[in-house]
């Protein structure tokens, strides 16, 4: 049986553990690993990308396999195919497939039929990939990731509920801001071994108080295009500002997993200034996801 990557919650606190530490082995010898020689992975995209897309190519890149990029509107998919077949006919030629879509029925659907792992690169509702990126940004910042709290503040989405799932599992303390209608439901689904603790807030203030790290996201993901307007204005007051870092913890940075919106849930000032650590996030998805492959291809 394959081992899939859907959430991130299929992971025990020491898997990822010695995942990140992994991650910051490649990261010093990106050259250092033939884990794919001669191997292929599918990279499916039914929405755009650039971190996730590039970041895979290379890493795939560099541990010597050869991604095979597809978009989606370019396979029998768009024209009926059925999930299925796709996941049979996929599993014959590579060692594991990434796929970015909507619905996450389609990734639970691909994992039930394909022998090969299938790793989420981002759905509706999660984006465990960007959560790995995170956390190993936030283990290069602050050595352990226990007890360490973090504040979530804007759109109760995808990236909040893998920085949730993936940063419990840590043992992490997962703080999230968001208004009325726009916050992380309670049904969460935290893995089962989850140390760490999510607390809900509607004041972006309490949330942060004690936060080593104010974490964002865009107001309007891919797909809430046309209820842009309302989202807009009720998050207006969810932005992260050099004010509200003051409020955090002594040192606390910025993170966010872009694109950004400068003026939007970030100001440019944070953006492109010191006090952020998210060019690196960007880049340590590479690295994370290198040693993710590593794990699961090993596994299969
Ligand atoms: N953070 C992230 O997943 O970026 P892309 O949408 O560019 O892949
Ligand atoms: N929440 C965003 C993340 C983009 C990387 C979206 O789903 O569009």
């Amino acid at each position: 049986m394959a081992r899939h990557f859907l959430t991130g919650a299929e992971l025990t606190a020491a898997e990822l553990n010695a995942l990140l530490d992994r991650a910051l082995e490649l990261k010093a010898a990106p050259l250092s690993s033939q884990a794919l020689a001669g191997r292929s992975v599918a990279l499916i995209f039914q929405k755009p990308s650039t971190r996730t897309r590039i970041s895979f190519e290379v890493g795939v890149h560099e541990l010597g396999g050869h991604p095979v990029v597809l978009r989606s509107d370019e396979m029998q998919l768009s024209r009926g195919e059925a999930v299925r077949d796709t996941a049979l006919v996929l599993s014959r030629h590579v060692v594991a497939v990434g796929l970015r879509t909507g619905p996450d029925s389609i990734l639970e659907e691909l994992a039930a039929y394909s022998s090969a792992p299938v790793l989420n690169m981002l759905s509706a509702r999660h984006h465990p990939c960007q959560a790995l990126a995170d956390l190993l940004t936030l283990r290069e910042a602050y050595g352990s990731l226990e007890g360490l709290r973090v504040a979530y503040v804007g759109d109760g989405n995808n990236v909040a509920r893998s920085l949730a799932v993936l940063g419990t599992i840590a043992g992490m303390h997962v703080a999230v801001a968001s208004p009325a209608g726009y916050s992380l439901e309670d049904d969460l689904s935290l893995a089962p071994g989850a140390r760490g603790l999510v607390t809900l807030h509607e004041d972006p203030r309490e949330a942060v108080k004690g936060a080593r790290a104010l974490y964002t996201d865009v107001w309007v993901s891919m797909g809430d295009e046309q209820t842009a307007a309302e989202r807009r204005a009720a998050l207006a007051d969810y932005r992260l500002d050099e004010e509200l870092l003051d409020a955090a913890a002594p040192g606390a940075f910025a993170m966010h997993d872009l694109p950004a919106h400068p003026g939007e849930e970030i100001t440019a000032e944070l953006l492109y200034g010191t006090r952020q650590r998210i060019w690196d996030q960007a880049e340590n998805r590479r690295h994370a996801q290198k040693a993710l492959l590593e794990l699961l291809v090993t596994a299969a």
